[in-house]
């Protein structure tokens, strides 16, 4: 079978190739997958470049992709609840990439039946944002009816879900920030205010916000404490770690004293401003993919799919999204020719 698989860590044209490896073999608790569609997120390309290298190493040549939507071809003979021919959706582990790939075996526990409603290209576009949109606003900031957010970034892959899932499936009032040639369309997916970042300062808007969905890092993680009511917490995909950070990936003794140093500042910051912050990678999941996909086939969240790639064009694919300005998520699709 054909996969794209990293070869060094460098720029995307250098570093990524396809290869001819074995189908994949089946421990007990996977199953087999024949991949229709796959989506790139900004981690894909993180991980080509060597950004993320403190936290996924895994050995080269390695598979790559973390999205996908396709049909199980086989399953481990531990597997219950899942069968062969049955249409399913997931998001690998870190420690098991592979979608952008003809098959994949992955833990059954990862994967859940696809949206009914959906097609392959845009059921893979789902799994990786719905579920950081989830632990992100559900576990973490316990987002209630009626409060404030403010999501960063509207129009991005991560955004344009995020603003449908808290504005129609938890009630939340939404303001974002998108450009102006943006801000139409993102206001038609819920948001109640779009504040167009090429125009305006969003800093200097009179609101408070319950909660701050971070997914720029930087200088807006550092800005979103001052502007939260009391009490409220900034849930950020893109900032420095939190103190909860090390644990979550697995770090030793010594990393763990490092990220907990790096941590301090921001965590003081929230301290300071009656505040909470939170830090956090996505984990597999596929139960909550199963009740995610009863939330798309009601209806409540729609895909957003920027553009459609050919298996044979995922290279290009992968330099579109590493371009910042995808309009949703970019598809790659293994049954068209390319
Ligand atoms: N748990 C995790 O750790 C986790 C999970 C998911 C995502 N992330 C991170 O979250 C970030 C966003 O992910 P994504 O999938 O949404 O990326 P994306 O699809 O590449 O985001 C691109 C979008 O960002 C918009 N944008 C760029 N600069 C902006 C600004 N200053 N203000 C507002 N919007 C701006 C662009 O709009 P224009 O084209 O109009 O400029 C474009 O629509 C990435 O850094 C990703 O790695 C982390």
């Amino acid at each position: 079978m054909r996969r794209l698989e990293i070869i060094a860590y460098g720029d995307i044209a250098r570093s990524v190739h396809f290869a001819e490896v074995p189908e994949p073999t089946l421990a007990d608790d996977e199953v087999l997958i024949r991949v229709e569609a796959a989506s790139i997120n900004p981690i894909d390309t993180k991980f080509i470049n060597g950004h993320l290298r403190r936290i996924m190493a895994p050995t080269l040549p390695a598979a790559i992709g973390f999205d996908a939507c396709g049909h199980i071809e086989k399953v481990g003979a531990a597997v219950r609840g899942l069968g062969p021919g049955e249409r399913v959706y997931l998001r690998a582990p870190r420690q098991k990439m592979g979608s952008f790939a003809e098959y994949l075996a992955v833990a059954a526990r990862f994967v859940a039946p696809a949206p009914r409603n959906l097609s392959a290209a845009e059921a893979a576009s789902i799994p990786l944002v719905a579920l950081t949109t989830v632990q992100g606003l559900v576990d973490r900031a316990q987002a209630e009816p009626g409060q404030r957010i403010l999501i960063h970034a509207g129009s991005g892959g991560l955004g344009s879900f995020a603003v449908q899932y808290a504005k129609h499936v938890l009630g939340l009032v939404v303001t974002t920030t998108a450009s102006s040639r943006n801000s139409d369309w993102v206001a038609r997916l819920g948001a109640d205010t779009v504040i167009e970042y090429d125009r305006e300062d969003y800093r200097r808007r009179d609101a408070r916000y319950d909660i701050v969905f971070d997914t720029l890092g930087g200088e807006t993680t550092r800005d979103a404490f001052a502007l939260l009511r009391r009490g409220g917490c900034v849930v950020s995909v893109a900032g420095p770690p939190d103190w909860q950070f090390a644990r979550q990936i697995e770090a030793g003794p010594l990393k763990s004293a490092l990220l907990w140093a790096i941590a301090l500042p921001m965590e003081w910051r929230a301290r300071r401003n009656g505040a909470r912050y939170y830090r956090f990678l996505t984990e597999s999941d596929g139960a909550r993919l199963t009740e995610i996909a009863e939330v798309l086939d009601a209806g409540k969240v729609k895909p957003v799919i920027d553009s459609v790639f050919g298996f044979d064009q995922s290279i290009a694919a992968l330099e579109h999204q590493a371009g910042g300005h995808a309009k949703g998520k970019v598809i790659i699709e293994m049954t068209t020719a390319g």
